[in-house]
This record gives C-alpha cells, structure tokens and sequence, in this order.
C-alpha cells in the first residue's frame, strides 16, 4: 500500500489542467466519496495494525497534497482568467435600466409626424411674451377676459409682458418674418392661471397648426384634420366640427372625434355623447393677416391648435392631469417607445 501511495504521491504532483472544469474533475477523481484516495481510505480498514499508523500518515499526507495540489489549479486558472489587474471579464456586464420617453413627448412627437407627413414643418417661439404676440395681434379686443390677471401670468414690473397663454403667439411670430405660403405646426409649453386639479393645471402643452396660401379653404381645414384624427386615432375615427369663436379666426370650430374607447357608441369616457373634444381650428380671421403684415385679399389660411396632455390622456386612458408632473418613475416608466 505504501508504494500505492508513493505513486500516487508522484501522479498528483505532476497534475495539469487547463481550466477550472478540468481542475474541478481532477478534484473528483482524486478526492470525491467514490475517488481514488477515498477508496484508499476505505482499503485502510484491512490493513494490519502493525502499519497502520505508518500508512495512515502517508494517506493523509497524499490527501492534503492532493487538495493543496487541486486548489493551486484552480487559483492559478482563475488568476488567469482575471488578468494582471484582477479583472474578471468574463462576468455579467452591469445592467444599466433604459429610461423611457415622457408620454407628452411621445404623444407631441407623433402628432408632429403626422404633419410632418403633410408638409408641415416645426417652428417654436418664446414662453415669456408680450401682449402683441399673445393677444392684441391676434385680434383679441382690449376688454377680452383672457386679458384679466385670473386668467393670464403677467410680469409685475411690466403688463405688456406675459407668459403666453397659448401657442397661438407663434403663429404670430412666423407670419410677421415670413411671406405665404405657411405650412408649419408650433409645439410648446403654455401658461395660465388655473387652479391645479385632475384636469387643469397652470402649466401645460399644446399644439398649434398653421396653413396659409392663396385659395386655402374650410374644405382644406377640415380633409387635413380628418387625416390627423385617423392617423392617430386609427382609421375607423370620424370627425365632427361645431361652430364656435375665438378672436383670431372667423369661421371658428370646435372639432370632436368619434370616441375611441367605445367607437362611439356612448361610454363614460365620452360621457355617454360618442364624441370628444379635441381641439379649436378655424380660417385665420383678415384682421391677423393684416396685423402681421400678410396681404388678407390675396391669402387665406386656416389654424387649429390642441392640448396634448388632453390628447395623452385620451390615448392612454389617463384620469389625473397631475401625473404628467409629478416624474413619479412608476408612471414614466410605463411608457416605453422604440424610438
Ligand atoms: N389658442 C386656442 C386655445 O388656447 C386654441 C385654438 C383655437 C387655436 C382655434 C387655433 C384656433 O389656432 O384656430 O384655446
């Protein structure tokens, strides 16, 4: 047994291995239950008591050069593996989460496509104004409410500057430096003075459209909104345009799409009518064209302008304006995009 035990002795000093799995198996063949050196042990049972105490060393000297000899093939592998700086590349890479769009973002950027499938193109203006921009050359008459301090953010020092109440101001702007024809879409942030609740709130988006050029008529308006509502509503969607005024435009409507959640046939959503509510539009009043410096007997023109967080919650079924604010990430990340 002593020159088994030599030979072994020899063998397992003379191990190699390659990687860790045939460290690992030499480990087994060596040192598991049914291993050489355990069937070893098993045989130590039979030997005469006059050795055992000179074979029992031995054993136990080859069992702990063997687990030394193991163990120093499996670190010099994973020294190795690691490099001269200790780095372990072959771990898992850290996973870093994917933020995701704000759904206003994701809500503008696809009504912006949409026009921009159309021709439009995106032009943006400033949040602080003045009262031209906002109200006076947009025709609104001196005594107009919007004009009240209950409804509009003025600057103190100043009343001629304002934040804008709505991005109808930029159409001003664009018309003021550019000639016909016009075809572009203002998106932006907008102010008024409104309690916060579930369905107002002082800060919000919106988007306004502008098209001006000779022979632009109401037909124009109304095939162009069409278009929009079916692109992002889905092609099932009718429209419905009711009359209605606002200073800078004459014709003016309100425009509804059929109910997207019930399809129109009447759910709480559209409060049992089958239609929503989605944005003001109209054929630019003369009077603006003649503010801004565009010839009213040449040109007509149309403009419609909506809430895209009214259109966010349509689309997503969101209840509470509020949240859009708030960048609570359990909201956010609910939005994912591809782009
Ligand atoms: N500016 C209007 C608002 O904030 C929306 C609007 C209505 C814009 C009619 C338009 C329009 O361009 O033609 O309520």
């Amino acid at each position: 047994m002593l020159e088994k035990i030599k030979a072994l002795q020899d063998e397992i000093a003379a191990l190699t291995a390659s990687n860790k799995d045939e460290a690992e198996e030499l480990r087994i063949k060596y040192l598991s239950k049914k291993g050489i050196i355990s069937q070893l042990f098993d045989e130590f049972k039979n030997v005469p008591v006059d050795q055992k105490k000179a074979i029992g060393s031995a054993l136990n000297e080859l069992k702990n050069q063997s687990l030394e000899k193991i163990n120093e093939l499996k670190q010099l592998y994973e020294a190795k593996r690691l490099g001269a700086e200790g780095l372990d590349l072959s771990l898992p890479g850290e996973i870093v989460p994917i933020g995701s769009r704000h759904p206003l973002a994701i809500v503008r950027n696809e009504i912006i496509s949409i026009f921009s499938r159309l021709g439009f193109v995106v032009s943006e203006g400033p949040e602080i104004e003045d009262d031209w921009h906002v109200f006076s050359a947009l025709n609104f008459p001196p005594e107009h409410p919007a004009r009240d301090m209950q409804d509009t953010f003025f600057i103190e020092k100043d009343p001629d500057i304002l934040l804008r109440t709505h991005t109808s101001s930029v159409q001003v702007r664009v018309m003021e430096k550019t000639q016909p024809p016009i075809r572009a879409i203002f998106p932006g942030r907008v102010f008024r003075n409104e309690a916060i609740s579930y369905r107002a709130h002082c800060i919000f988006h919106q988007i306004e459209g502008l098209y001006v050029d000779e022979n632009v008529s109401f037909a124009d308006l109304k095939q162009t909104l069409l278009f929009f509502a079916r692109e992002f509503f889905g092609d099932k969607t009718e429209i419905r345009l009711r009359p209605s005024y606002f200073p800078f435009t004459e014709p003016s409507a309100e425009m509804d799409v059929s109910c997207s959640i019930c399809g129109g046939k009447g759910c709480n959503v559209c409060k049992h009518t089958g239609w929503l509510e989605i944005m003001g539009c109209g054929m630019v009043d003369p009077n603006v064209f003649e503010r801004c410096g565009i010839d009213n007997k040449k040109y007509t023109g149309f403009a419609f302008g909506m809430g895209i967080e009214r259109i966010a919650m349509l689309k997503y079924g969101i209840k509470d304006l509020r949240l859009f604010f708030e960048n609570d990430v359990r909201f956010l990340n609910q939005f994912q995009v591809a782009y």
